[in-house]
């Protein structure tokens, strides 16, 4: 018991500053749960524990009118949160659609500046042209979406 209290926490560290369950006693109630189970499920437990924010995605598959061309300025781009969706325009009317979920551990992007799509959680940039890695950790692109523009206004293909 005692060398299992003192025995030092798992850490995922893909999931820092990106995963956390609010509170220590969160944590500690799930390292004392998973002792009896042992190291490996302390593991298993730990990983589950993490994974609230990938698993609850939106199902939405149809096409998503997301608003009017005009909201996304040329050479920068626009989150929509609510869609997971990020909308970018690196030249004047070429629009691209890129999924706005961070290929390093899942946090959503919430912004774009100086050509770059920006997650607030590690630090990836992506280029707005492709949704290709500009600046790590991340190492694979963002995946892109089909997006339309139907009388002024941004369709995307979620
Ligand atoms: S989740 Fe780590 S950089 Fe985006």
């Amino acid at each position: 018991m005692t060398q299992l209290d003192a025995a030092p926490a798992p850490e995922n560290a893909d999931c820092a500053g990106c995963c956390t369950t609010g509170t220590g006693t969160d944590r500690r109630a799930v390292l004392r749960g998973a002792a009896a189970v042992g190291v490996a499920g302390v593991a298993g437990l730990a990983l589950a524990a993490c994974s609230f924010g990938s698993s609850s995605t939106s199902t939405a598959s149809g096409p998503t009118t997301l608003g009017p061309t005009s909201d996304v300025p040329v050479g920068g781009g626009k989150v929509y949160k609510d869609d997971k969706v990020v909308v970018t325009q690196p030249t004047s009317g070429q629009f691209k659609a890129f999924s706005a979920v961070c290929t390093h551990a899942g946090c959503l992007v919430d912004g774009v500046q100086g050509g770059t799509i920006q997650c607030p959680c590690h630090g990836s940039q992506f280029k707005i042209a492709d949704g290709s890695v500009a600046n790590g950790p991340a190492t694979s692109p963002l995946p892109a979406k089909t997006v339309a523009v139907q009388n002024g206004k941004l369709v995307v293909t979620v």
